[in-house]
């Protein structure tokens, strides 16, 4: 072992191996702490030929690779087991930017750059990246595009894997594929770049990216409406993408208990509307039709304003506040970005990414409201999220005081009655977030014959071995 260890270091050096105990401690742990895995060592190469240097060594040593980003996956996709023979393999150094072609509207980046870093360098150039979530400031954008993140602007861009064109990657026999090309056409046989885009590291390393860039919104509105319920929160969005002349790009759906745990757990914040109300929606409008002063087109503010003023009188919302500045934008955006840490803060929960159609979520809602009560009637359910996209984070709180352990027993027959009740909907059990270890028996229960063959299959041809990211998806 020390000789595979002195043959890592020899490979990335001092700076890029991390042994001692509580400096790999990070690295082994997921965000949420449901996972506390072994690592022979953390390896944090600086170049991709290092990438391919490290995974070469661990072929012929049979040690595992487990990739690892940000480190904010809520599947335990990036941590290692607790048994095994794996390290773990950080792409933190690799954080680049490596060219930004303003006139191309495309952005080459290095997978351990910071998401907060791609949107700021696309702002200067005045550009978007769209992909927009929470954990920005710390989630990588090889993570990203490994786990095919959402966010809350999927409605109008869709998923990352939307938002890219081009990646390089190791494989899992360490050699380099390099298919970072700007192309938006390119017919050439099987699409190498989607298999590797959501596959959460088990079947390659993802070193660089090609990704996609739009032109930067002028035009911006957002409004925090209280809604009679899930019905008519979907409506309201059906009608506002005429409204807005197809210019939504948020629709986020929260619940009271949700804004309650926000509101205890981050001492500055404040309920933007006077009473409490069931339902919230967040509607962000934007459009890159810049307005200039002198200008008498109506801006979204005002499109914004008259469509909530008739939902107010047909009863689908009961109250709205339009920001009327960005800070308030911001504030607003904050009771809806804070709903995941405060969930953290406030005890042990139960994570379901789910989606169903949106026309069906006002029925799933009810029905799963329901479904979660009868196992457990004490629970609190916490549905929140990316109602635009049918995908709810219908997720639930442990009864007010439980710990872990207490709460433990309750999972397994709460997600089976939410899980039964979306496969019903023709739904999916992992909207956004993954399978990683945490659902990959749920997968392999609700997935058919047919696609679990033929995800193990591909497995199988691409890493033979079983090195990359073993366990994580699917068992072969
Ligand atoms: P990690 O957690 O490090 O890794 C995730 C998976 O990708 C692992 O399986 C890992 O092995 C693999 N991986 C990482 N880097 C690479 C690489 N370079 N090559 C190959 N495999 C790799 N997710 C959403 O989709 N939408 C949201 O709205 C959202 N909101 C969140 C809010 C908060 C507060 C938090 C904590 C998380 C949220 N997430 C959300 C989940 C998470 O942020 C995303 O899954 C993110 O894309 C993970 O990026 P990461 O760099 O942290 O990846
Ligand atoms: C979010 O949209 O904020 C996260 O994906 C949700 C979660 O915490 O479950
Ligand atoms: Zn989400």
């Amino acid at each position: 072992m020390t000789d595979f260890i002195g043959k890592l270091r020899g490979i990335v050096g001092e700076r890029g191996l991390i042994t001692e105990e509580d400096a790999k401690h990070p690295y082994l742990t997921d965000w949420r702490d449901n996972y506390l895995g072994t690592a022979l060592a953390v390896v944090r190469p600086g170049t991709t030929e290092e990438v391919a240097a490290v995974v070469g060594l661990c072929i012929d040593d049979k040690v595992a690779v487990v990739p690892q980003g940000g480190n904010t996956g809520m599947m335990g996709g990036g941590t290692p087991h607790r048994d095994g023979r794996e390290i773990v393999l950080s792409l933190n150094r690799m954080n680049r930017v490596i060219e930004v072609d303003a006139i191309g509207y495309t952005m080459t980046v290095e997978a351990g750059v910071i998401l907060k870093t791609i949107q700021d360098r696309a702002a200067e150039h005045d550009r978007l990246f769209p992909l927009s979530l929470a954990a920005e400031g710390s989630c990588t954008i090889g993570g990203n595009l490994s786990t095919n993140a959402g966010g809350v602007q999927v409605l109008q861009y869709g998923n990352a894997r939307q938002l890219v064109l081009g990646l390089e990657v190791v494989t899992p026999q360490g050699e380099i594929w390099n298919g970072l090309r700007a192309l938006k056409k390119d017919n050439t046989g099987y699409d190498l770049r989607d298999l590797y885009l959501g596959a959460e590291g088990t079947l390659g390393i993802i070193t660089k990216a090609v990704l996609k860039l739009w032109p930067k919104p002028k035009d911006v509105a957002t409004a925090w409406t209280a809604v009679r319920d899930p019905q008519a929160a979907v409506t309201l969005l059906s009608g506002a993408h005429a409204a807005s002349e197809d210019n939504v790009t948020s629709c986020e759906l929260m619940a009271r208990q949700g804004i309650d745990f926000v509101l205890k757990h981050n001492p500055g914040a404040t309920d933007p509307l006077t009473e409490r109300h069931d339902w919230y929606v967040l509607l962000e409008w934007s459009s890159t039709r810049s307005r200039r002063a002198g200008d008498n087109a109506t801006g979204l503010a005002e499109k914004m304003e008259a469509y909530l003023g008739e939902a107010m009188e047909s009863g689908l919302v009961v109250d709205a506040a339009i920001a009327q500045n960005e800070a308030q934008a911001r504030a607003f955006w904050a009771l809806r970005e804070n709903h995941t840490e405060s969930q953290k803060r406030e005890g042990p929960s139960i994570k379901h990414d789910i989606s169903v159609s949106v026309s069906k979520i006002p029925a799933f809602m009810t029905e799963g409201l329901q479904a979660m009560k009868r196992v457990l009637p004490e629970c609190r359910p916490v549905p929140f999220g990316h109602v635009g996209d049918g995908n709810i984070h219908f997720n639930c709180m442990a009864p007010a005081g439980w710990d872990r352990a207490r709460f433990a027993p309750h999972i397994e027959p709460i997600s089976a009655a939410v899980y039964d009740l979306v496969v019903a909907h023709g739904g999916s059990i992992s909207a956004e977030h993954g399978i990683g270890q945490l659902k990959v028996d749920e997968l392999a229960h609700y997935r058919s014959r047919v696609e679990l063959d033929t995800m193990r299959a591909i497995k199988r041809a691409l890493d033979p071995q079983n090195l990359m990211n073993p366990g994580k998806i699917v068992r072969i």
